[in-house]
């Protein structure tokens, strides 16, 4: 018999436990260097889980890369410390961390703050006998949680404390260092694993450090995003493309953090790959071309005025209207947002559980003019898995700055621009002879100052000989016979400007465990019986084909069916073990492969075949081809599951595979 009708999905609650037990047994990924114990925060993805994230790469390339004509690179992880000093990352990429006084136990300090208050906020619920909303949660969860925090059993605050917690958590990314400590005082925050107390946040930098080459005289880092990677690059980039803005770079590739305490599975490493777009905009026009395509789009939003009143509600509304109100700042900004969106549900996030939430002033990274994050809503809360920043002109200006290399854009005014500036011109008799070898340098660094340090130089050396600090750090005396300082007519005619960024950047690990606990059910006969319902374009293997038997007559068209499969393209799976049908369909199902195909006696008599479908179970029949013409157009989207029934008719056979 076969099963059809609508798929109760919610038949059982959602468990992490059971998810994770699913994602080990099938080997989607697991702790790198297990035998040897493990270590935090890195983890090794097995074969489902590496053909899952290919395929999610690959939509990710099509999505943006070649929809919209990017520009890709692949460059180096193992990055020059001098990029990383400009970028701001050697100074401030950091996050707070405390100590256990006792044990001596790391922790970040934010995370120890909000893991504690909700706890408390929790076991409030739980005291007024109200169901705790949020996440979903285990129950081992629950009790782990409460364990770990002595003052987080069911224990009812008084109302104003509960209000007090609610608007700390709201703005939990904001706080420095120094309020994280004066929270964990004032609330008597301990240590959950220990119930010591924790000692004073200080600032840890999350890079990993290395040299390059024997004598160790190169400092180094691996990456800790792969952005900069476009950067030192943008010159190339842009006479790649005739010179023109806007236009975008993107990269997928590996990133490295050397985070405080990992411990929340694929959504805290060490390291994980990263696609990153850079997209190069005019500042004075942060205009899309494309936006129309956008406008429609309907997203919650999080503005960041609405976390600084201590609140979390969701504003549903389209990315038209959130530009039109200034609630994102610019089309750009708000075209990648609707790109982002869909792209995630495309691979099959739930939109219910997507928000995209503005950074307030603390949290933002030191680059960013304004930043949006794609939030997904699991098991672990509301977590971010594409941060959206506007970079502005920051990491442009800074390379060309210590490195005395243009990287500008020009372009040729309508029309001339007559005006009036300061500039310096050098007494070259004088400059050679004084200053030797180093000459051209110490022109150069003149010649980089803006119109403002020109002036300040000029009234310096009116009153005596001015130190002139170079980019390298070097230091030499300017004496005013050496030049003239004056303002000048210019006619201009090209327009020079340093492109602003705004830059999409996605964590593929989040994403993709986020997406398997979207997807992830267990059928209503059977709680043990788990699906993940990948929709086919990303699902690790497309179809299963099932010989009834080992009887070696299905040998030939299993090689058949299979090599027609591959020929266009869909990944198949032969399983002719021993297990009975139904087993080798609850196997793939835990795959999350979308179709089956049964092989039996009548396809070597009469050379039908039948097809099932994973989330209903249904099943049609047709012959081999046409069966096999349904699954690549399903495959390839041009038709649904309801279409698919259209041009097969069901199976009413006797054989019960499920
Ligand atoms: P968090 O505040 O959670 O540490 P972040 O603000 O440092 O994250 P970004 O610097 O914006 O994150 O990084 C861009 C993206 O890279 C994130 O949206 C996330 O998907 C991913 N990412 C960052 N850190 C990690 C990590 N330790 N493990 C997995 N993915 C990460
Ligand atoms: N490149 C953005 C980030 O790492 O946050």
């Amino acid at each position: 018999m076969t099963t059809s009708g609508p798929v109760k999905k919610d038949a059982h609650p959602f468990s992490r436990e059971a998810l994770e037990a699913l994602l080990t047994r099938r080997f989607f990924y697991t702790r790198a260097f297990e035998i040897y114990g493990g270590v935090a925060g890195l983890y090794d993805y097995g074969p489902p889980g590496s053909a899952l994230q290919a395929n999610i790469i690959d939509f990710w390339r099509k999505h943006f890369i070649i929809e919209e004509e990017m520009l890709e690179l692949d460059t180096t992880i193992m990055t020059l410390s001098d990029v990383l000093k400009t970028s701001g990352h050697v100074d401030k990429f950091t996050d707070w961390m405390v100590r256990d006084t006792k044990t001596g136990d790391v922790l970040r300090a934010d995370h120890l703050v909000e893991g504690v208050l909700e706890a408390r906020l929790k076991g409030d619920k739980e005291a007024r006998g109200l169901k705790a909303s949020a996440a979903p949660e285990s129950d081992a969860d629950k009790k782990k949680k409460r364990k770990k925090d002595v003052k987080s059993a069911a224990v009812q605050l008084p109302d104003a404390l509960v209000a007090q917690y609610e608007s700390i958590l709201a703005q939990i990314d904001n706080y420095t260092g120094a309020q994280l400590g004066e929270l964990i005082r004032t609330h008597a925050i301990l240590n959950p694993d220990t119930g010591n107390e924790v000692g004073e946040p200080v600032e840890f930098n999350l890079m990993f450090e290395s040299s390059i080459g024997p004598t160790g005289q190169i400092k180094g880092y691996l990456r800790p995003e792969t952005a900069q990677g476009h950067f030192v690059n943008f010159a190339r980039l842009l006479e790649f493309n005739y010179g023109r803005v806007p236009f975008a770079s993107a990269q997928i590739g590996r990133s490295f953090r050397n985070e405080i305490s990992p411990r929340a599975g694929l959504i805290r490493v060490r390291e994980f790959t990263m696609a990153e777009i850079e997209h190069y905009v005019d500042p004075l026009n942060k205009r899309h071309a494309r936006f129309d395509e956008a406008k429609d789009i309907l997203v919650n939003l999080l503005p960041k005025d609405v976390q600084a009143s201590g609140h979390t509600t969701l504003t549903k509304m389209t990315i038209g209207e959130a530009v039109a109100k200034k609630i994102v700042d610019n089309e750009t900004l708000g075209y990648f947002l609707g790109r982002i969106y869909l792209f995630l549900t495309a691979i099959g996030i739930d939109p219910a559980r997507l928000r995209f939430r503005q950074h307030m002033q603390n949290e933002m990274a030191h680059y960013a003019a304004d930043c949006w994050d794609a939030e997904i809503q699991s098991s672990y809360g509301w977590v971010e898995c594409v941060g959206c920043a506007d970079r502005s002109a920051y990491d442009l200006s800074v390379h060309s700055k210590r490195t005395g290399q243009k990287l500008v854009v020009r372009q040729a005014l309508p029309e001339p621009i007559v005006a009036e500036r300061w500039t310096a011109e050098i007494e070259k008799k004088l400059f050679g002879p004084r200053f030797k070898k180093d000459a051209k340098a110490v022109e150069d660094g003149i010649m980089a100052l803006d119109e403002q340090q020109l002036l300040k130089l000029k009234m310096d050396i009116a009153n005596g000989p001015t130190p002139l600090k170079l980019a390298d750090g070097r230091e030499f005396e300017i004496t005013s016979d050496l030049l003239t300082i004056s303002k000048r007519v210019f006619k201009e005619t090209v327009r020079e400007f340093t492109p602003n960024v705004i830059e999409p950047s996605f964590g593929l690990g989040r994403i993709f465990y986020s997406l398997l606990e979207h997807v992830f059910w267990s059928r209503e006969s059977d709680e043990n019986r788990g699906v993940l319902s990948l929709p086919s374009a990303i699902a690790p293997i497309k179809a299963l084909i099932v010989p009834i038997s080992s009887n070696e007559q299905f040998t030939p068209v299993v090689r058949q069916i299979s090599a027609q499969l591959r020929k266009a393209g869909i990944s198949c799976r032969v399983d002719d073990s021993n297990a009975s049908i139904g087993k080798r369909y609850a196997r793939n199902d835990e795959l999350g492969t979308p179709f089956g195909i049964t092989i039996d006696f009548a396809t070597v008599q009469n050379g039908t075949i039948t097809l099932r479908e994973r989330d209903t179970t249904d099943q049609r029949i047709g012959k081999i081809e046409q069966v096999v013409a349904v699954i690549i157009d399903l495959v390839e989207g041009t038709i649904d599951w309801t279409e698919a029934c259209k041009r097969l008719p069901a199976y009413t056979g006797v054989q019960d595979v499920d």
